[in-house]
Formats: structure tokens, sequence, C-alpha cells
């Protein structure tokens, strides 16, 4: 039987052959998944030996990392905004510059003290923003929405974790045709597909290979979901209210030309940790 220490020092080099770029964590982040323990237990009890069936466990599950698995798909679980959300492969695998959106929200509805804001999360996946915003704005109701049905079972089983499915309604639809033409809503915020389908092979393996196809791309020019939610956005957002949309990293110039000015009166972009424009803020005329 080997120690915690000589099994996780094998699964290292198991992984670095692999081309797995965080060989060390990503080890001892599956290991501690599968013993059911926490990470510095590993570190205190590096000593310890493993019983027999956690380490076949536990070696099947660095064989589908070095497949290229997400190890978040592996564990089942991405922290957002500081909360733990249930992620399987229907799902995007939540990302921290998505948090932005969630931040400049919360700040918005503090400052313009909007009480019960009315809020419209496209293309929820996880449901990372409904649930992090509806946590956030207690008082607030989301609408959170989606084309993909297994998606919006997966967020609103967070909801549900987080106990929040009273103040989140699910909605399966193409962007926003199945909501009337009323402007209801304080927020609309989105993270839609970007990536231009002639970019998808370029993506990292774990990416293309793994996570859905339809969270990444548009199967057009990447830009396509903007040019429709910010026509769509103008009959749904109240006089005011903000639209708040994620892009990938070069595409802002490309987006501000799209901005009708008539009905957008304020146009900001928000910057990343890395100083790239990611975030993209308007506000209804
Ligand atoms: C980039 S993912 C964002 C997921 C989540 N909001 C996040 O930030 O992690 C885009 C989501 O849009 C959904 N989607 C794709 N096409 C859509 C459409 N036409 N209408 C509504 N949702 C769509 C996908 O199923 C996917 O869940």
């Amino acid at each position: 039987m080997a120690t915690i220490a000589e099994t996780l020092n094998r699964a290292k080099v198991r992984l670095r052959e692999a081309s797995v770029q965080n060989d060390v964590l990503d080890a001892q982040t599956l290991l501690a998944h599968a013993l059911g323990c926490d990470r510095t237990y590993l570190i205190i009890n590096y000593r310890e030996e493993l019983a027999e069936e956690p380490a076949a466990k536990f070696g099947e599950l660095i064989e589908r990392r070095s497949a290229g698995e997400p190890l978040q798909y592996i564990t089942g679980h991405q922290e957002f905004f500081g909360l733990d959300f249930i992620v399987t492969p229907d799902v995007l695998i939540p990302r921290p510059e998505t948090e932005i959106i969630v931040e400049e929200t919360i700040r918005l509805a503090h400052d313009l003290e909007i009480e019960s804001p009315v809020i419209i999360d496209v293309g929820t996946g996880s449901g990372c923003i409904a649930v992090a915003l509806a946590r956030e704005l207690p008082q607030s109701s989301v609408i959170a929405i989606d084309v993909s049905i297994a998606a919006l079972l997966v967020a609103s089983q967070n909801a549900k974790r987080h106990n929040l499915n009273d103040r989140i309604s699910f909605l399966a639809a193409d962007l926003l045709s199945a909501l009337a033409q009323t402007p209801i809503a304080d927020f609309l915020v989105s993270n839609p597909p970007y990536v231009a389908q002639a970019e998808m092979t370029g993506l990292q393996r774990e990416v293309r290979d793994w996570e859905p196809a339809l969270a990444l791309t548009d199967f057009d020019d990447g830009l396509s979901f903007y040019r429709r939610l910010m026509n769509d956005a103008v009959s749904r957002v109240k006089s005011g209210g903000y639209l708040l949309c994620e892009m990938g990293f070069s595409q802002s110039v490309e987006v501000m030309a799209m901005i009708d000015r008539h009905y957008w009166i304020e146009q900001r972009l928000l910057d990343d940790l890395q100083g790239i424009p990611r975030t993209l803020l308007l506000r209804r005329a």
C-alpha cells in the first residue's frame, strides 16, 4: 500500500505526462474528492497509507483528467462569487471574469437604490449569475433563460441548493422570444456564446472537447448574440435600466460599433483583472 504522499507524486507525474497544467493542485483536489476530505487533510496526513478502494477510485479519476476532462466535471463543482455550484457537462464551467457582471449589477442596484430589481439572465447555464444576484440582492426577482433544458435543470438545482428557487423563474426559450415586448427589466444580464465557429478548433482541449458547443459558439462569427440582444433588449429593459454583457477578449471594438445610441444613452466597457475589456454596459434611454 502506498502513502498519500507517494500516491500524489505518482499522479503528478502521470498528469504532467498528459500535459495537464495544474498537475499538483489537480492531483490533490482529485484525491481529496476520492477520500471525501479537504486538501489540508492530505497535507497533514501525508504519511497515511491509502486503502485499496479509494486508491483505485483515485486512479480512475486521474485517468479521466489525463484524457482532458475538466477537473470541475469530474468533481461536479465550481466556485463562483463565493458560492458553490453544481456543474455537469451540460453547462459551461463558470469563469472568474463573469463575476464582473455580478459585481457591477450589485453596485448599480445599490447606488441607484433600486429596492426590488427585476433581473433577466439570458443564457443562464449553471445559473451562476442568476443565483449570485438573487442572493446578493434579497428583494430581487430573476428570470433565468436558456435554450438548453438540460442546462436549466442544473441551474434550478443550484437555485434550490442556495434556497433561492422562490425568487428565480426558469424559462426555456431562444433569447427573449418568450417574453412580451414590455419593459420589465431593471437589469438584463448575459454571458452569451461568443466564440466564432472558425475559432473553435483553436480552443484549449478541455474547453473544445468537453464543454457544450451550444454554450461556447453562435456557430457564426461570434457576434450574432450581441446584435440580437441589443435589438431585443430595447423593448424589455426599463427606461434608465441596464444591459450588461460579457464579451470575448478581442470583440469590444466590433461590439461597440453595433450600439444604437438612440436607444442606449450610456456605453461603458469594464476591464477584467488583466485589463482586457470584458463587459459591455449600456443604459437604456
Ligand atoms: C457562455 S454560456 C454562459 C453560462 C452562464 N451564464 C455562465 O456565465 O457561466 C451561454 C449559455 O447560453 C445558452 N444559449 C445558447 N444559445 C441560446 C439561445 N439562443 N437562447 C438562450 N440561451 C442560449 C447556452 O445553452 C449556455 O448555457
